[in-house]
């Protein structure tokens, strides 16, 4: 490992930003934890502000302020407030309903000038996968912007998940800052952060703003991030996953139903969860009515019949480039037994 920057580390940054609207400039990191980390302290350098706006039942890693009111495991194990995170902290992140355009406009009437950066992802996938409803991401965006502040789109998940680029350029909301991982470094630890040139010009060392890495952008990583990348251009898989999501989404819709069992799906392309409940789910609160011990339970039934699913109410399903109709046929077969033995609790 040479401490600097690499060839290959170039050639990724210059993909993603072409790839991807409104990221004029990139930088590296090694996990999506430290992107969004970075991208919030950017915002705090560039706003000179502290507060972080964010949304209930989200996960952005792990660094100690993004483990407030936190999703995915976090939620799912009961530590959706970690012990180790200091008060100050805490103090400076605040957690709102996500969908909620009220609770947004009155929260930054208050305190919006104190706050450095509305942080989302732009379609959530750790409370389960929940899309935004129509109009929202365009008025967070505009009540950030009035409030001073900047928007941040977490796409560690969504970004190349929904099509070839950022899930901001295929909703047509472009934020100030994005964070960026999983996908880009195809399956080796790599994160990003970056965006608008202006606000980039605050990272040192042309500004104050410090980030450093000693594996950030390492070659292996950019690597593997552009050969990834290279495959879903060159490919294009994202219609086929659409279309194998759909079937595999819309059939267990019908099983669950037929055996008796309350369920409902939120599916965007070929990302979808199943919620172990009658009703529409928008948010946190609505995702938390998925029946804990019915999952589990499923799960298990799942798992006996070797198929794996991730170990979470609060988690997606996600169809990758790799997965065939067989195995969507092979998955249904599974559900329809396990449905057949679920026993309400
Ligand atoms: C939306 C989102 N942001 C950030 C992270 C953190 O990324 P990492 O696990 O690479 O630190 C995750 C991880 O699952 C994530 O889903």
């Amino acid at each position: 490992m040479w401490g600097t920057p690499a060839v290959k580390e170039i050639e990724l940054a210059e993909t993603l930003v072409e790839d991807i609207r409104g990221l004029d400039q990139v930088r590296f990191t090694s996990t999506g934890t430290e992107a969004v980390m970075s991208a919030i302290r950017l915002a705090r350098a560039f706003t000179g502000r502290s507060l972080v706006v964010k949304f209930e039942g989200a996960y952005h890693g792990h660094s100690d302020g993004m483990l407030v009111k936190a999703g995915s495991g976090a939620s799912t194990v009961g530590t959706q407030d970690s012990l180790g995170v200091p008060p100050g902290v805490v103090n400076d992140v605040v957690s709102l309903p996500y969908n909620d355009v009220t609770i947004l406009e009155d929260t930054l009437a208050k305190i919006g000038d104190q706050v450095a950066c509305v942080l989302a992802e732009p379609i959530v996938g750790n409370m389960g996968i929940v899309p935004p409803r129509p109009g929202y991401l365009e008025r967070m965006k505009e009540l950030a912007h009035d409030a001073g502040s900047l928007l941040i789109f977490d796409e560690v998940i969504t970004a190349y998940r929904f099509h070839y680029g950022s899930a901001g350029s295929w909703l047509g909301v472009i934020p100030d800052l994005y964070a960026l991982g999983k996908a880009i470094g195809g399956g080796l630890p790599q994160g990003a952060y970056g965006g608008r040139h202006d606000v980039m010009q605050y990272v040192s060392p042309l500004g104050g703003m410090f980030q450093a890495g000693t594996l950030a952008g390492n070659p292996l990583s950019a690597v593997a991030g552009l050969a990834t990348l290279d495959v879903l251009r060159q490919e294009n898989p994202y219609e086929r996953m659409d279309r194998l999501a759909t079937v595999l989404a819309e059939n267990i819709l019908d099983i669950a139903r037929n055996f008796g069992h309350a369920v409902s799906i939120n599916r965007v392309g070929s990302a979808f969860t199943v919620f172990f409940q009658e009703g529409a789910v928008y948010d946190y609160d609505d995702a938390k009515k998925s029946d804990a011990t019915l999952f589990a339970k499923f799960h298990r039934l799942m798992l006996e019949q070797g198929i794996y699913l991730a170990p979470s109410r609060f988690e997606a399903w996600f169809i990758s480039a790799a997965h065939s109709a067989r195995d969507i046929d092979r998955t249904l077969e599974a559900c329809r037994k396990s449905f057949r033995q679920l026993k309400p609790n």
